[in-house]
C-alpha cells in the first residue's frame, strides 16, 4: 500500500521533536493535494479526457482562486478535490497513470477509502458552496445550516441550532433564521449556503462560482464575506469567472485544457 502523506511526515520527523516543530509540520502539510490528477468522463468513442495531469497543493489558511475559460475543467477539479467525484486511475488504453492519479485530503489518499468513509471525510473536512445553492426549500435557513451537523452527529440538536444561528448572524442573516429557504432572495440563499458549508468547521471551504448567479450588489457582499472568512484563517478555494473576486485572493491558478497553465502568488 502506498504511504500516505502523514506516514511520510512521520518518517521524516526526528524523534523527540518539539510541539512547535510539530505545529510547523502540520502547517506545511497541504490540506489538499493532487498528484498527476486525471479525469476521463464517458467511455469509448465519446470519452472526454477532462483533466490531464494536475499537480496542486493547497495549504492551511490560504485563499486561492481557480480561473480559466468555460470547459477548462475547473468544476471537475473542484469536485475531485472535495471528494464528490473520484480520479480516473487508468488512461484510455487501460494503463494506470504513472505516478498514480490521486487526491489527498489532509494526507489521506482518497482512493483508499470506500464511499462511506469518503463521505465521512468530506462531511468532516470539506465545506462546499455551489453556484446553485441546493438548499432544501421547505426548510428554514437555520434548519438548512443544521443538516450537516445532524448528519455528523457531533452536536446535540439544541447545540446545532445554536451554532447555526451564530453562523447566520455572522453572515448578516440574524433576522432570517426561521424564514423558509424558498422565501429568501438569491443573495440571502447563497449566504445560507455559505453558513451551511461552514457548519462542521471544515478544514477547507470550496466554492464553485459562488457569485456566478448573483446581481452585482450581492456578488460584492458574498465576495466580502469570503474575504473576511479567509482573513480570519478559513482556508478557502474558489472557482470564479469574477476577476475582481480572484484579485482578492492570495493566489490565482489558471486552468487551460485540463492542466494548470499558470499559478501565481499575489502580493
Ligand atoms: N459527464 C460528462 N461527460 C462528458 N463530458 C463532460 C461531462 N461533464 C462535463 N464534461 C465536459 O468536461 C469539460 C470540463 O467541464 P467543467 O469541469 O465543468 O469545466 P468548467 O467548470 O471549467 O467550465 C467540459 O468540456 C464539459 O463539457
Ligand atoms: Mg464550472
Amino acid at each position: 500500500m502506498a504511504p500516505t502523506d502523514v506516514d511520510v511526515d512521520r518518517a521524516h520527523r526526528a524523534p523527540g521533536s518539539s510541539t512547535a516543530e510539530l505545529r510547523r509540520d502540520s502547517a506545511r502539510r497541504p490540506l489538499l493535494r493532487t498528484q498527476n490528477l486525471h479525469r476521463i468522463l464517458g467511455s469509448g468513442e465519446t470519452a472526454a479526457h477532462i483533466l490531464r495531469g494536475v499537480d496542486l497543493e493547497i495549504y492551511p489558511q490560504s485563499f486561492t482562486a481557480i480561473v480559466g475559460t468555460s470547459g477548462s475543467g475547473k468544476s471537475t477539479l473542484l469536485y475531485l478535490l472535495g471528494g464528490l467525484d473520484r480520479p480516473s486511475r487508468m488512461d484510455e488504453r487501460g494503463e494506470p497513470f504513472n505516478p498514480p492519479s490521486a487526491v489527498f485530503v489532509d494526507g489521506q489518499d482518497t482512493s483508499e477509502l470506500g464511499d462511506t468513509d469518503l463521505a465521512l471525510l468530506r462531511n468532516q473536512k470539506i465545506g462546499f458552496v455551489f453556484q446553485f445553492h441546493y438548499l432544501l426549500k421547505e426548510f428554514t435557513a437555520q434548519e438548512n445550516v443544521c443538516l450537516p451537523m445532524f448528519k455528523l452527529g457531533r452536536l446535540s440538536r439544541a447545540a446545532a441550532m445554536e451554532r447555526a444561528a451564530a453562523l447566520l448572524e455572522r453572515l448578516g442573516l440574524q433576522d432570517k433564521l426561521r424564514r423558509r429557504a424558498n422565501r429568501l432572495s438569491g443573495g440571502e440563499q447563497q449566504r445560507v449556503a455559505i453558513a451551511r458549508a461552514l457548519a462542521n468547521e471544515p478544514a477547507v471551504l470550496l466554492a464553485d462560482e459562488p457569485t456566478g448567479n448573483l446581481d452585482s450588489r450581492n456578488s460584492e457582499l458574498v465576495a466580502q464575506i469570503l474575504q473576511e472568512l479567509a482573513q480570519a484563517g478559513q482556508s478557502t478555494l474558489i472557482v470564479t469567472h469574477d476577476r475582481t473576486l480572484a484579485q482578492r485572493t492570495g493566489r490565482i491558478i489558471t486552468m487551460a485544457d485540463g492542466r494548470v497553465a499558470e499559478d501565481i502568488a499575489l502580493a
